[in-house]
């Protein structure tokens, strides 16, 4: 008998991606809509989403779309989830990747800048990853999440040498959200819910466009490929860990970043 290939094969299934209408989400929702899953997409205020949802439908030949929602407040989030799993669900899995930074000297921070990030990148992470839990036990069946976190949860950017990018609450926020992320697998792990972190290196999309270009320069010479990979180049470790062919990965930090953690 000819092989078929080693697939992954998502009909049937449906999940949900926080900021899954650009830069690496989209290429998330791409990747899963691709598998064949139903797919819903939150986005916090761009336009264009619906529009967004409506093509990748259509590419793909699957229902996908687009959620307003902040994942900073846990009711809307709740009911955000609840709206899905009646919509597209019932849900199988979650992609908690909405992020934001802001760069800035420490001395200029400001607290309305630490609740800025953090709630996003950890409030809103655990938002989404307890509605999505919420929905599975309720319904006692298990469930798998993948968090964005960030190799900048084991380092701190330079954009020259010994020169550092001054985020230091984005940098804190990712170390946060990966032990989170440990601690959610442990509490989970008896109810079939798997946890893991996808942690991307440098990555061309909006959040790094904005950079000069010596800095992206510099950055890229840090990288042993030598380049800023691509949004889709995140998207198969996250495909595997929604998968079966994960069953036994759960409470793990997976770097996607071109070799940088080496040095
Ligand atoms: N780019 C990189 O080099 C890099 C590297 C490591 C890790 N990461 C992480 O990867 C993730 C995606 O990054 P990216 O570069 O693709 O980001 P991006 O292009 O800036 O997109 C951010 C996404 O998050 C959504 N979002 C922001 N705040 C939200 C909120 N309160 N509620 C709901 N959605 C919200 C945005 O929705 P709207 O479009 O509606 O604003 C957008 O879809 C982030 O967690 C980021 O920290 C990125």
């Amino acid at each position: 008998m000819a092989s078929k290939g080693f697939t992954i094969d998502f009909s049937g299934k449906c999940i949900i991606i926080t900021g899954g209408n650009r830069g690496i989400g989209y290429a998330y929702s791409r990747a899963v809509a691709q598998a064949g899953a139903r797919v819903a997409i939150i986005y916090r205020s761009s336009k264009d989403a619906h529009d967004v949802a409506e093509k990748l439908g259509k590419e793909f030949g699957v229902q996908v779309k687009a959620y307003q929602c902040d994942v900073s407040d846990a009711e809307q989030t709740a009911q955000t989830f609840s709206l899905i799993n009646d919509d597209l669900g019932p849900v199988t899995g979650l992609i908690a990747n909405a992020g934001v930074s802001v760069v800035k000297p420490a001395l200029e921070l400001t607290s309305e800048d630490f609740h800025k990030v953090y709630g996003v990148n950890v409030l809103g992470v655990f938002n989404s990853t307890k509605a999505a839990t919420k929905l599975w036990i309720d319904k006692k069946h298990g469930g798998s999440i993948v968090i964005t976190s960030s190799m900048s949860s084991r380092i701190i950017n330079q954009i020259a040498p010994n020169e550092p990018l001054t985020q230091v609450f984005y940098n804190s926020s990712k170390g946060a959200v990966s032990t989170l992320m440990k601690g959610l697998a442990a509490e989970w792990a008896t109810h079939g819910i798997r946890v893991n972190a996808l942690s991307p290196g440098y990555v061309n999309t909006d959040q790094t466009s904005g950079m000069e270009a010596r800095i992206l320069e510099n950055q890229a010479k840090t990288i042993p490929l030598g380049r800023f990979a691509e949004p889709h180049e995140m998207a198969g470790q996250a495909v595997l860990l929604l998968s079966d062919h994960a069953s036994y990965m759960t409470g793990g930090e997976y770097f996607v970043d071109g070799g940088h953690l080496i040095w």
